[in-house]
């Protein structure tokens, strides 16, 4: 993390776990651990849970973020929720492009930069995710691949909207494995991202934006994951289940 110049952002991604009233028990557990964070924290849950977390979360320094968004405003989408039901609904941030909606989803580069557009023009931070499989690193296209994922995903976006833009870099392998990236790796594929943000709109831009870390990030890595100098806070999946560990998590990024 480097604090001086870009903010440490904590978010959580519950997929598809919790029901509308697990998810206010959990935020509730949640609320005292984390009230004194030195960081941003976020929860990205299911669409169903979020009436129920944003009213548990109210008045609390938990922000609530949901897990994908369509890239139309209306229309004949059936199953599909628009950016402004989101934001309508107490929603401030958004993850777009996980790997598993990549994998089981069809999601491409193309639609994760409509996403994120749709998401931006609405006023919500995109949490976007990056991240190589492991036949990909082995093949040695890491870098290329990074780059290319961050810039498409941000195809179009303007200067003035990279301050509502996190991106995550998630190695698939590292995801729900419990094998993490080692703290070396995690920085390389973050600088990687910051890098091409760097290529396309200038140090400063890249300077200034979040990068996240994520793929089995836990309450025992955290700290050496950030402590590295790309990584500026963390995309929890399963850690981000149990009210402790997440806090702990937040305490690790709050140093
Ligand atoms: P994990 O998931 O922490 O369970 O590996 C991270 C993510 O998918 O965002």
């Amino acid at each position: 993390m480097n604090k001086a110049y870009r903010k440490a952002v904590i978010a959580g991604n519950w997929k598809m776990n919790k029901t509308p009233r697990e998810a206010a028990a959990l935020i509730e557990e949640m609320k005292p651990l984390v009230c004194n964070a030195g960081c941003d924290v976020v929860l990205c849950v299911p669409y169903v849970d979020i009436a129920a977390a944003v009213e548990t979360a109210k008045g609390s320094n938990i922000k609530i973020g949901a897990e994908n968004v369509h890239f139309k405003a209306s229309g004949a989408y059936t199953g599909e929720v628009s950016a402004q039901m989101l934001v309508e609904s107490g929603v401030e941030y958004v993850v777009i492009g996980h790997s598993e909606r990549r994998t089981y989803f069809g999601e491409t580069d193309q639609t994760v930069n409509l996403r994120t557009l749709a998401a931006l023009e609405a006023g919500l931070t995109a949490i976007v995710c990056v991240g190589e499989t492991l036949e990909q690193r082995e093949l040695g296209y890491t870098e290329t691949l990074l780059k290319y994922q961050t810039k498409m995903a941000l195809t179009n976006v303007k200067p003035e909207q990279l301050k509502n833009v996190i991106i995550a870099y998630e190695p698939v392998w590292a995801i729900g494995t419990g094998v993490t990236a080692t703290a070396d790796q995690a920085d390389e594929g973050n600088g990687y991202v910051r890098a091409a943000v760097a290529e396309a709109y200038g140090e400063a831009a890249a300077k200034a934006l979040t990068v996240q870390y994520g793929g089995s990030m836990n309450a025992g890595n955290a700290a050496e994951l950030l402590a590295k100098e790309n990584v500026d806070g963390g995309l929890i999946g399963g850690a981000s289940l149990k009210a402790p560990d997440f806090a702990a998590i937040v305490d690790a990024a709050s140093k």
